[in-house]
């Protein structure tokens, strides 16, 4: 079983989301022996936000209509894709930045979201080729959003995740949430806890599992 994991905080040390992708990872492992991990760091080393050098891919040209940017750019694309479509499990730590994502991991969505790979239209509508994935996001937030209607409406960062997965085809998708973190060092350590109960919650069989043991 090959586990992409994923983080996209940029605030190193002092991050819950690492924390909890770290966790979530080492109890996959556990659970699943044999799982080969590849690991990116987003705050560290991020795509470039699209712009005519890095949508070459969408554009549509023969690769010797393309300049050495667009190649370079489409090569970083097309690594990122193939990593992730390869992947059985994606671990992504996903805290929340001023209601939404990190823009980093979003300029990653914006490299692996791609017609005919990714998704595809039809004459019914939208239909995900990424399908049978497991992807499991450690949430963090600073305020309490979930249990609260009044404000879960501000919530663009889950309900995004929950979209775009899905469009990808990927129904699968597990939080590990930690949130209230910056309502007092009591809160904290009370999200933190729930996080934890939720990660031993999602170590549980993966979407594919029957496929991942015949290619074993
Ligand atoms: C740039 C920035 C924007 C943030 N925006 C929000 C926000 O809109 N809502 C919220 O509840 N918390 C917000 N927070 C708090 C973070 O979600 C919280 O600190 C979380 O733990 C960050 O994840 P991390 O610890 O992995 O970095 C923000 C934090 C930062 C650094």
């Amino acid at each position: 079983m090959k586990l992409l994991h994923i983080d996209s905080s940029a605030m190193g040390a002092q991050s819950v989301s690492r924390e909890l992708t770290r966790r979530t990872v080492a109890q996959w492992q556990d659970s699943h022996p044999g799982t080969v991990v590849e690991y990116l760091d987003l705050a560290a080393d991020a795509p470039s936000h699209l712009d005519m050098d890095s949508l070459g891919f969408r554009l549509g040209l023969d690769a010797d209509a393309l300049t050495p940017a667009q190649k370079r750019e489409n090569a970083l694309t097309e690594q990122l894709l193939g990593q992730f479509l390869a992947a059985d499990v994606v671990v992504v730590g996903a805290p929340m930045y001023n209601f939404s994502i990190p823009s980093q991991l979003k300029a990653w969505i914006d490299r692996v979201a791609q017609a005919g790979r990714t998704f595809t239209y039809t004459e019914k509508g939208p239909v995900g080729l990424a399908g049978g994935k497991t992807v499991i996001v450690a949430s963090t937030r600073g305020g309490a959003y979930s249990a609260n209607p009044a404000l879960a409406f501000l919530d663009h960062q889950e309900s995004y995740l929950k979209t775009v997965f899905g469009f990808f085809g990927i129904t699968d998708v597990r939080f590990v949430r930690a949130e209230g973190v910056a309502m007092g060092e009591e809160a904290k350590r009370k999200a933190i806890a729930e996080a934890d109960a939720d990660i031993q919650a999602h170590a549980a069989e993966a979407a594919n599992e029957g496929q991942a043991a015949l290619r074993a």
